[in-house]
């Protein structure tokens, strides 16, 4: 008796393990845990590189996130198509080419990746 429940502990602390290991293994957007606000800034200040142009108040080579935020609510765009190349800038077209290089990462996320990304930018304009 004392053997078996020893060997289903066992079987237990595996099967857990196992469980934890799934979860490094996944990509960040999977990991449940995550509001989309907090996965979109995670991806902002990581592999999407947006903070080198975009800070949260003032604008420095890009548009502050701020103001993006609060021009996208006024006029109901979408930043998830902005960044998918299938909308026309609304914020700063004079400035338009230097966006468009991170086309070529933004293109490249899936869809709920850029939905995050624009939860966590639009979070600025309350
Ligand atoms: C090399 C600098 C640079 C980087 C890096 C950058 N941006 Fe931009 N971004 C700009 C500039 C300049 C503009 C203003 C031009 C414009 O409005 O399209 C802009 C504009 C925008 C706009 C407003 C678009 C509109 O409708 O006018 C959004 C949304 C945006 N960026 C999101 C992002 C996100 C998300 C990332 C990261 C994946 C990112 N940017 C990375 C420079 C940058």
């Amino acid at each position: 008796m004392k053997k078996i429940l020893l060997l289903s502990f066992i079987g237990i602390l595996i099967s857990c393990k196992k469980e934890n290991q799934e979860n490094f293994d996944k990509p960040t957007s999977e990991v449940a845990t995550l509001k989309p606000e907090e996965l979109g800034k995670e991806i902002f200040q990581g592999k999407g590189v947006c903070y080198t142009c975009h800070k949260e108040e003032v604008k420095t080579v890009g548009p502050a996130i701020k103001d993006i935020a609060k021009i996208y609510k006024e006029k109901g765009g979408s930043i998830a198509e902005f960044l998918k190349e299938k909308s026309e800038p609304i914020v700063d077209p004079s400035q338009y080419t230097t966006m468009k290089t991170n086309f070529a990462i933004t293109k490249n996320l899936p869809e709920e990746e850029l939905k995050a990304l624009e939860a966590y930018m639009l979070s600025f304009s309350k």
